[in-house]
């Protein structure tokens, strides 16, 4: 049977690459998205023009019936989940001091429940050899301020990973996050100066931002044939950013 993939929040900037490289690897892809049907349908054409596979379905990983019925459509569609890439996400600033509850919860509703729901139907339909990847992120390290709910969000998916490698023995299931470093997306340019992106860019030693190719390369890795003996790992592919 052929290999099918689910991409959270495929219609735009990383998990628009993933869907594409993971086509490209061979798999059906699931091209979810939230509200951008446009977008996603482009990546759908994008790879059944090149002779792939793929469907977009639209839920909000937010959504805990969402997010179980992403998985029963594509189970009806493509008979079997091999991949799982949880990359949708959102980030807000907000200080701490302000206490704005509002912008924590959705943060927390989007990153981290979202990342609870979607690994549950994951550890309940994954195939037995699959793979199951979550998405962090490297400015964990950097403690910014304003960074509070997104960074809190990272860390308790840090926490989910481990605990269901653990819980899928004898599965021979894979469960590992992916952290990437500053990466060229709307999520990283929206509400930045010339001057930030700049400095941005320049902080680590290969001093440029990175490319959604640099990180849908890494999860071609974990998907695939070589990726088999990581598990219960965070990978940081980030330029070197301390
Ligand atoms: N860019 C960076 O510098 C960076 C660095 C480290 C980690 N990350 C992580 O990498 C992942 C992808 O980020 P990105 O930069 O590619 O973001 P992006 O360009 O803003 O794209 C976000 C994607 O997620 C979808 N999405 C948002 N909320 C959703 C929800 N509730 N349910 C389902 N889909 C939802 C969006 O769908 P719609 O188009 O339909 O809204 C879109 O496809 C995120 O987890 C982010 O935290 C990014």
């Amino acid at each position: 049977m052929r290999k099918t993939a689910i991409v959270t929040g495929a219609s735009r900037g990383i998990g628009r690459a993933i869907a594409l490289r993971l086509a490209a690897d061979g798999f059906g892809v699931v091209v979810n998205y939230a509200g951008n049907k446009a977008k996603a349908e482009e990546v759908v054409n994008e790879i059944t023009s090149a002779g792939g596979r793929a469907l977009a379905i639209q839920a909000d990983v937010a959504n805990p019936e969402d997010v179980k019925q992403l998985f029963e459509k594509t189970l009806k569609a493509f008979g079997q989940i091999d991949v799982v890439v949880n990359n949708a996400g959102i980030m807000q600033l907000s200080p701490i001091a302000k206490g704005d509850v509002e912008t924590f919860d959705k943060v927390i509703a989007t990153n981290l429940r979202g990342t609870f729901m979607v690994f549950s139907q994951a550890a309940q339909h994954v195939a037995e050899g699959g793979r199951i990847i979550a998405f962090s992120s490297s400015v964990l390290a950097r403690r910014l301020p304003s960074y509070g709910p997104y960074i809190a969000s990272k860390a308790g998916v840090e926490g989910l990973v481990p605990v269901l490698a653990n819980e899928l023995r004898g599965h021979k299931i894979t469960v590992n996050a992916v952290a990437p470093g500053p990466i060229a997306t709307p999520l990283f340019f929206e509400g930045k100066s010339e001057e930030l992106i700049k400095q941005t860019a320049s902080i680590t030693p290969l001093e440029r931002l990175g490319e959604p190719d640099d990180i849908a390369g890494v999860v071609s890795f974990l998907a695939g044939p070589d990726g088999g003996w990581i598990n219960g790992q965070i990978l940081r592919p980030n330029g070197g950013l301390v």
